[in-house]
């Protein structure tokens, strides 16, 4: 019994010489395990003479508390290092700089396409939005370009070696016009709407990308003429360019799809674009036989139609000069914009 002292100092020191909490829970089942030294010995007080078994009974549950106060801090000690080293571990440099999100703008030709959106709205224009492949047929054909007629050569197309599920060529469309015939086929009159989108055609130098812009303006009801062509084009061109300096000019020209057409130009009377015309858009009023093709009847349903670059919109109000701006991506010139 003499070497109790000696035990406790063996168990506190095996238990401080590992640092695994496995390893420390078999130490101690060497000390107060079923088989342990401590139980072993609490086993032996039965074969002492009764006048001993108190006394040694005390000085050997002494020992066994001692063991297992040693015991319960060192396992608190391995738990709090463990913690310590997760936390370590885990930790995050809040001193480190940021990385640093630059502000994102929005594209001067979006700026330009959500201004038309608002200002055709603000007079009760409905909105449409339809594919960029497109069907021969409304790209084309039902907009009184029948196959083989030499207008379908105005436009340079990008056709797609693939029919669509009813078996009609596939192509990108070259104008927004074809919005004309998929709106109001799915329309009742009064048709009143915009068609904002990209187009395609193969071209390209400074002043023509092979994808740009239009948009695309169709009223029809049973009165709409070229005179509110006029006002409505007018009244458009002055609110986007936020100023009454302009003038505006239909000029005679060819559509298949409109009778009469016209190309609409403008001038601005002040600015450092005064005095030159520039031709902003195509428009007229839309053909009969392309209102028929819409399933409505042309002797009962008029009105007229447009179709505007929004590039050129957009390089006129900023006073840019190359197109090709646009596309580059260069944050110089957009950062201007953000
Ligand atoms: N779609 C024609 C073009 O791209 C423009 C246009 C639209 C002309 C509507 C008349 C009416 O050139």
């Amino acid at each position: 019994m003499q070497d109790l002292e000696a035990l406790v100092a063996k168990a506190i020191a095996e238990f401080g010489s590992t640092a695994d909490a496995a390893e420390l829970e078999r130490i101690k089942a060497g000390y107060l395990g079923k088989s342990g030294s401590l139980t072993e010995a609490l086993k032996g007080l039965g074969k002492l003479p009764p006048e001993e078994r108190k006394e040694a009974g005390g000085r050997i549950n002494g020992a066994k508390n001692r063991i297992e106060e040693a015991l319960v801090a060192r396992r608190a000690a391995l738990a709090n290092a463990s913690l310590e080293a997760r936390l370590a571990e885990e930790a995050i440099d809040v001193t480190l700089p940021g990385r640093g999100r630059s502000r994102g703008g929005i594209h001067p030709v979006m700026r330009t396409w959500q201004r038309i959106e608002s200002i055709f709205a603000s007079i009760g224009f409905d909105i449409a939005d339809g594919p960029e492949i497109e069907t021969d047929w409304n790209n084309f054909t039902a907009l009184n370009n029948p196959e083989n007629h030499p207008a379908r050569s105005m436009q340079d197309t990008f056709y797609v070696d693939m029919k669509d599920a009813s078996g009609l060529n596939l192509l990108l469309r070259t104008h927004t016009s074809p919005m004309q015939v998929r709106y109001a086929r799915q329309h009742k009159p009064p048709i009143k709407v915009i068609a904002p989108g990209r187009t395609y055609r193969v071209d390209s130098d400074a002043t023509h990308s092979p994808m740009f812009h239009q948009v695309e303006g169709l009223w029809i009801d049973e009165d709409i003429s070229f005179a509110d062509l006029k006002g409505v084009y007018t009244d458009f061109l002055k609110r986007f360019f936020e100023s009454d300096d302009l003038q505006v000019r239909f000029r005679p020209s060819f559509f298949p799809f409109t009778e009469p057409s016209a190309e609409i130009d403008m001038m601005f009377t002040a600015g450092p674009n005064k005095g030159r015309w520039l031709e902003i858009s195509g428009a007229g009023q839309v053909h009969p036989v392309v209102i028929r093709n819409y399933g409505l009847d042309p002797e009962r349903h008029v009105g007229f139609a447009f179709g505007s670059g929004l590039e050129r919109l957009t390089m006129l109000r900023y006073g840019i000069d190359d197109l090709r701006l646009f596309f580059d991506g260069d944050l110089r010139f957009l950062k201007q914009f953000a």
